[in-house]
């Protein structure tokens, strides 16, 4: 029997998110969120490094922060410090390191200290949509740059940062997903790479680099990190192994020098992120990392190439995408006359769930006929028949693909 219920409608903060809502399991063809391959989750090795690392460090969950202090279990530290020089070029040390409550963490706590109402950022106008909100819930201004096959355009931050000079306004930090973007799964290119970092160190504004895909590169082989090329640390690095390892691990880490690491510190007073996970993980991950990760490319990529072939077959020519360069993601833009936050509350109706693209942007009007498909999920059949009714959907409720136009196969 539940409790009887107790009006607090009158004692909430004034300022809350909408309620969520109850959740009612996963529709059947569900393309939304960051939800992994399930039958890649190596759950011997994870059973084995479990017993393993129990057995040996076990007494150690007696303490607060597993006799590692604060920035969390220290053999995990030294794995991701030693990943990050080795993949990505970043040098830093164990003690830059932070493991986090997944990354999402990591952004709350870089905001925590960075952010005030009323300050401003740069996004990249396509981008993660628990980003936007996040910082939109601070009461903090974004502006919006385009993004292209290249990345972030660094003419548009010049012109941001320019017109944003002109008014007084020095932003606080240009936030960015440069390997894998979320949502355009866009690689940035090097040339822009330095053409930021220069803008960055012209007018002192920090980088905030996301890099949860950057393992998820087709080719095997990620560009050198941003915090990498520019050596200093004005810019700010986090990752996660959400999409290499599991999302429901929820560890992540965070990437910074003592001075503002210090800060955050004094603010991530939660007695410190799971403990098991972050021991299992660091035990797992010194051993199998590399060939899991590389397993889990051939998988996401022949899923993407099943998504790719339905929306050819079901939406012929009015599916139009960028065939992504790695990642979980396929950012599609359907014509004009489509509206998405539309097309995927009827969608969900049918079983099939979909990220309208307004969520995704800054600004949502050139969001209105995107949207995102999450490939990594459901199994290739599942993708197919997804697809096809969602064609089926959009058809009639917008006449796209129209009946003639699509191209049957
Ligand atoms: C760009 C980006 N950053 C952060 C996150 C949060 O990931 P997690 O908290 O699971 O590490 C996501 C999840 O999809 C993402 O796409």
């Amino acid at each position: 029997m539940s409790a009887e219920s107790f009006d607090y409608s009158t004692l909430l903060r004034p300022d809350l998110p909408p309620a969520a809502a109850r959740w009612a399991g996963f529709p059947a063809y569900n393309f939304v969120g960051g939800h992994n391959d399930a039958a890649s989750v190596p759950i011997e090795e994870l059973a084995a490094a479990a017993a393993r690392v129990l057995q040996r460090d076990g007494r150690q969950l007696a303490t607060y922060g597993l006799d590692s202090g604060p920035l969390g279990y220290r053999p995990l530290r030294e794995f991701i410090a030693g990943k990050l020089a080795r993949d990505a070029g970043i040098s830093c040390t164990p003690d830059e390191v932070l493991i986090t409550s997944g990354s999402l963490q990591g952004l709350d706590l870089v905001n925590q200290v960075l952010l005030a109402p009323g300050d401003t950022v740069i996004f990249e106008q396509a981008t993660y949509g628990g980003a936007i909100t996040r910082v939109k819930r601070l009461g903090v201004d974004i502006v919006g740059v385009p993004v292209d096959h290249d990345g972030l355009s660094s003419q548009g931050v010049r012109k941001a940062l320019e017109s944003l000079g002109r008014r007084g306004i020095r932003p606080k930090y240009i936030y960015t997903i440069p390997t894998v973007q979320n949502p355009t799964a866009t690689v940035m290119s090097e040339a822009r790479r330095t053409e930021l970092l220069a803008l960055s160190r012209a007018y002192q504004v920090p980088i905030f680099e996301d890099e949860c895909y950057a393992d998820l590169v087709w080719t095997g082989k990620r560009p050198r990190a941003l915090r990498a090329m520019d050596g200093t640390d004005r810019v700010i690095h986090i990752g996660s192994f959400s999409k290499t390892i599991a999302p429901a691990l929820r560890i992540g880490y965070l990437v910074a020098g003592w001075p503002l690491l210090s800060r955050i510190l004094g603010i991530k007073n939660d007695g410190g992120s799971g403990a098991l996970e972050q021991m299992i993980l660091a035990e797992y991950c010194a051993k199998h990392f590399d060939a899991h990760v590389a397993a889990l490319r051939t998988t996401l990529r022949g899923k993407l190439d099943a998504l790719a072939g339905a929306l050819e077959a079901h939406f012929g020519t009015t599916a139009e995408f960028e065939y992504p360069a790695g990642g979980i993601f396929l950012w599609v833009t359907l014509p004009k006359p489509v509206d998405t936050t539309r097309l995927a509350q009827l969608a969900l109706q049918a079983g099939i769930a979909i990220n309208p693209g307004a969520e995704w942007m800054t600004d949502a009007e050139p969001g209105r006929s995107r949207l995102r498909i999450c490939f990594a999920h459901a199994s290739p059949a599942v993708l197919q028949e997804g697809i096809a009714r969602l064609a089926q959907v959009c058809r009639r409720e917008f006449d796209v693909p129209p009946v003639a136009g699509a191209v049957h196969r």
